[in-house]
């Protein structure tokens, strides 16, 4: 339980996850739709956990009532969108905030400051990966303003630009290895589902002063183990130093713990680190931001961020489509933890 949340209403298109929702939380109000919530019970911030092609409007419309938002990434899909988010936000007088969570994980701090002390020497590349089977429960994940670039291949983009500064250019590729996928509804039958996103795709990033990284993600990877989608022993993320390694154990939105191989009297030596998560969860964000909102306490999590992570998926995206390399434009407070 987060001591600063009062949670006051609840909303779906579908009145029945609403209610139930509602019913199990013990919510007073309950809606089923955004327009009736906002002009219903007052409330400070609304958690916006729609589909992703429902992001945009819904954001929009919570910012123009003068609501504070968590958003479930991205904040919307097209760069433009999200620029008009920022800018009624900042007109409002209220904030905007999106998922993920993993910039205020121990591990992307430690991370932060290993390579900041320059016991690895300098970094200049890095690999991250993600990705799972796509055994998944809504079409949407498959269609158009869905896909595993958004739905996952996100969570590296927000690290490695977390930890090695913002994406000046993006070459991308994707491809549908799977065009026709069977989707398992929580409280339906299951359908067939034609595949018109990525569900295969890897992007390599130029950051500043010839460091890059390259990421892939997919829903075609194995990654089961143990019944647990959650890996605690691989690593997902490797940075490559002139004077030594770093990896992360487990994902960076789930991870165990920082293992570095340096060099210590001619000896390669390998140690872990930062094996306890603290607080941090990946589906803590609306209490994260609640508490900065009632304390005062400055979040690590930017709209900057989440608009500049946007631009490279989508930068991502374009390079396949054009096959060409794509500049990025915006750029966001570096670095994240000083
Ligand atoms: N489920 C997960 O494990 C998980 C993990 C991380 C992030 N997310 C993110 O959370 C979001 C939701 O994922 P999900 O799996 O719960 O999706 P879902 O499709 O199961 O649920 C989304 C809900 O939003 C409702 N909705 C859609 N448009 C709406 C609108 N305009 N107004 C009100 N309600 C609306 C739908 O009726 C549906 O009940 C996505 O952005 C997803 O990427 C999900």
């Amino acid at each position: 339980m987060c001591p600063y949340i009062e949670l006051v209403s609840t909303c779906d298109l579908i009145a029945s996850r609403a209610e139930h929702i509602a019913k199990k939380h013990g919510i007073p109000n309950c809606y089923y739709s955004i327009d009736s919530m906002l002009a219903g019970a007052p409330f400070d911030l609304l958690v916006n956990t729609t589909a992703m092609p429902a992001h945009f409007e819904v954001n929009l419309a919570a910012l123009e009532a003068g609501r504070n938002v968590w958003s479930e990434k991205p904040m919307g899909l097209r760069l433009a969108e999200v620029k008009q988010l920022l800018e009624i936000a900042q007109r409002k007088g209220v904030q905007i905030w999106p998922a993920p969570t993993m910039v205020t994980s121990p591990q992307f701090k430690f991370m932060a400051e290993t390579i900041a002390s320059g016991k690895l020497g300098k970094i200049y590349s890095a690999h991250a990966t993600y990705g799972h089977e796509g055994k998944l429960w809504w079409r949407w994940f498959f269609q158009k303003g869905g896909g595993s670039l958004y739905d996952l291949g996100v969570y590296n983009v927000g690290t490695l630009t977390g930890l090695l500064g913002p994406a000046k250019s993006v070459v991308g590729m994707y491809g549908v290895s799977t065009p026709m996928r069977t989707v398992h509804p929580h409280d339906g039958p299951p359908g067939d589902v034609y595949v018109t996103s990525d569900d295969n795709t890897m992007l390599i990033i130029e950051h500043d002063n010839a460091v890059f990284s390259h990421i892939q993600t997919g829903y075609t990877y194995f990654s089961e183990r143990d019944d647990k989608d959650i890996s605690a022993t691989d690593y997902t993320i490797d940075f490559t130093g002139t004077d030594g390694l770093m990896h992360l154990v487990g994902y960076d939105w789930a991870p165990h713990g920082v293992d570095i191989t340096y060099c210590e009297q001619h000896n390669l030596k390998m140690e872990r680190f930062c094996t306890d998560p603290g607080r941090y969860t990946w589906q803590y964000g609306a209490s994260y931001i609640a508490e900065c909102m009632a304390t005062g306490k400055k979040s690590l999590i930017t709209a900057e961020h989440g608009l500049h992570i946007l631009e490279v998926m989508n930068a991502a995206l374009q390079s396949q489509e054009t096959g060409r390399r794509v500049k990025i434009e915006s750029t966001f407070k570096w670095p994240i933890i000083t």
